[in-house]
């Protein structure tokens, strides 16, 4: 079957024993899309057990009902179906799927078919199935009814065997079939893009600002103003239940804690709340610990969920807990700050400080969703927001003209927190980021790389001033004001575009140069920097606004004439 068709549904079929519905309901929650399987759908429209409609109805009479249950299944998006074992032997059936249906066949040895029947039995003696084994030699029957479909299960998109794989392996077998062959054949992808592209009016009822896809979870990241009152919701759509752990420093819990809880209580969650001192030093394996006692403490499981309520500190430390505490546990992440809205929350790098370095404990580990209220910007102390812009300003920097132009026409209006353009700004800086992870989550092959734009000064600056002076935005202002200086001298960037950039980084009211350090600190400290491979700095410049270029090859001399200039300033 060839991939030259538009994809809107994933197809689960197989024979008896492979697992279908199951494994549909673990896709669809991995992708977060809907899931159906038509058997339950011909049972619940029926009322009656499928054996039951065999018996009374005879065979005919259920493919009637199968081929008009997958007709309608078939007018579905974004949906996980899972079909009975026999429907894709209809030609009809077959065509409809075919045509918008990624066709998905669990295969299994007849042996281990027979086993799984056998001891599903055994444990509901009431199950539909038993057919197959009521008769005097069942591994036969088995043999020759799926070798009599075999032709169709064959004429498939793709083939999990599934016999030494429990169910969760099994999709994450199949999720990951989804994701390569969207990688090989982009077109498969129904809705290019569900981000909210600027200049695009903001759609009422939709706060999807984009969704991440990496290879292990895809997810969407929901930002709005006032979007708080709908986390239960969003979770419950995400099915997630259970008993919710809110994670939260002291400063964001205080303000925001009883509200997150009560939305929390209301959508039927039970609620357990941490609170950590504010500040980077409770990133720490000190506090990992103490989170942990408390979940063992309140015997929490393995389905329930970690929610992340602060900053970037809060959603690193929560993230790691989550990623670790019983080997992993659903979590979400609700950015309060800027920064965590539009960097830290998306990505799934979560971690922790050692005493020698920053992050040198962690995992990766995307969340379940991230839900960004703008709202709970009013709050945030005015350095701590100004910081955050200088990392709405790097994406528009390094992927996005127009949205330069936008931050341009708008200062006066974003610093306010206007909340309309306030949600637009922060929905497609989100999205740039999610778009720049998407394509390398574990930032191994080199696609991430361009969010290190401005880093490369502002980790000298941050390592030489012991993380004291500087807050991160502030200190990677000064860096992207160095790196297009030094575009500048190596002939990359026309001088309209630094002063342009220098402007719009003035406006937010960024600093764009320093004064009272020692050089040679900063230089020895970016020599040191953790992203240089080989002692080659690699540095992430601009060749236009809106456009980078990766450069091994910059000479220390530049450098050094760049960062006195900045110390001029
Ligand atoms: N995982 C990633 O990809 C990633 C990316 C960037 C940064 N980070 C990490 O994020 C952290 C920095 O994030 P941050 O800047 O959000 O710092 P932060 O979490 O320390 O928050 C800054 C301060 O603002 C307060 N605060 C947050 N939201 C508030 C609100 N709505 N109202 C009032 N006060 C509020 C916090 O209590 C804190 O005092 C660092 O630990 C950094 O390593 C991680
Ligand atoms: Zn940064």
């Amino acid at each position: 079957m060839k991939l030259d068709r538009r994809i809107t549904n994933l197809i689960i079929t197989g024979f008896s024993g492979t697992g279908k519905s199951l494994v549909a309901k673990e896709v669809a929650r991995g992708l977060n899309w809907d899931f159906l399987d038509t058997d339950d759908e011909i049972v619940k429209q029926t009322g009656k057990p499928i054996a039951e409609i065999f018996r009374q109805d005879g065979e005919a009479r259920f493919r009637e009902l199968e081929r008009e249950t997958i007709r309608k299944a078939c007018q579905q998006k974004h949906t996980v179906i899972a079909i009975g074992g026999g429907a894709i032997v209809d030609p009809q059936n077959y065509e409809l799927l075919a045509k918008t249906g990624l066709i998905v066949c669990l295969e299994a040895k007849p042996e281990t078919i027979y086993e799984r029947l056998f001891r599903e039995a055994a444990h509901s003696p009431e199950t539909e199935v038993r057919p197959l084994l009521a008769n005097d030699n069942p591994l036969e029957r088995i043999k020759q009814l799926k070798a009599s479909r075999q032709p169709y299960y064959d004429n498939v998109d793709w083939t999990v065997h599934s016999d030494n794989l429990n169910v969760s392996q099994v999709a994450e077998e199949v999720i990951r079939a989804w994701r390569l062959l969207r990688l090989a054949h982009p077109h498969l992808n129904p809705l290019p893009s569900r981000e909210r592209k600027l200049g695009s009016q903001l759609e009422a009822n939709d706060d999807v600002a984009c969704l991440v896809e990496t290879a292990t979870q895809g997810y969407p990241v929901f930002v709005g103003y006032g979007l708080l009152d709908k986390l239960g919701e969003k979770m419950k759509q995400a099915a997630l239940s259970g008993t919710a752990t809110v994670i939260s420093d002291e400063n964001v819990f205080s303000l925001y804690g009883s509200k997150v809880a009560g939305i929390l209580k209301d959508a039927g969650f039970a609620v357990n709340s941490f609170v950590v001192p504010p500040g980077e030093e409770t990133k720490s394996m000190d506090y990992v610990i103490k989170i942990y006692d408390f979940l063992v403490e309140h015997r929490v499981e393995r389905d329930d969920i970690i929610i992340a309520l602060g900053g970037g500190m809060v959603g690193d430390l929560a993230g790691f807990i989550a990623a670790t505490f019983l080997r992993g546990m659903p979590w979400i992440q609700v950015p309060t700050s800027l920064v965590s809205m539009v960097d830290a929350s998306i990505g799934g790098k979560v971690g922790i400080n050692h005493p020698e370095g920053k992050n040198l404990i962690g995992a990766f580990y995307q969340p379940n969703l991230v839900l960004a209220d703008c709202q709970t910007l009013a709050t945030l102390p005015q350095r701590e927001l100004t910081s955050g812009w200088a990392e709405v300003i790097k994406h528009s920097m390094i992927l996005d003209k127009e949205f330069v132009r936008f931050l341009e026409s708008n200062v006066n209006k974003l610093t306010k927190l206007e909340p309309e353009l306030l949600t637009r700004a922060i929905a497609r800086s989100a999205a740039i980021k999610s778009q720049v992870v998407s394509q390398d989550e574990k930032e191994r092959e080199g696609k991430r790389t361009i969010l290190n734009y401005g880093h490369t000064i502002a980790h000298g600056l941050e390592t030489a001033t012991r993380y004291k002076r500087f807050l991160h935005g502030e200190a990677v202002a000064i860096g992207m004001a160095g790196a297009a200086k030094l575009g500048q001298r190596l002939g990359l960037l026309p001088s309209a575009a630094v002063e342009r950039q220098q402007a719009l980084l003035q406006k937010f009211d960024l600093p764009t140069g320093f004064s009272g350090l020692d050089l040679t600190e900063i230089t020895r400290a970016m020599e040191l920097d953790k992203k240089t491979k080989e002692r080659a700095i690699r540095w992430v410049l601009l060749q236009d606004i809106g456009k980078v270029i990766i450069r091994s090859d910059v000479p220390q001399d530049d450098v050094l004439a760049v960062i006195r200039e900045l110390a001029e300033q």
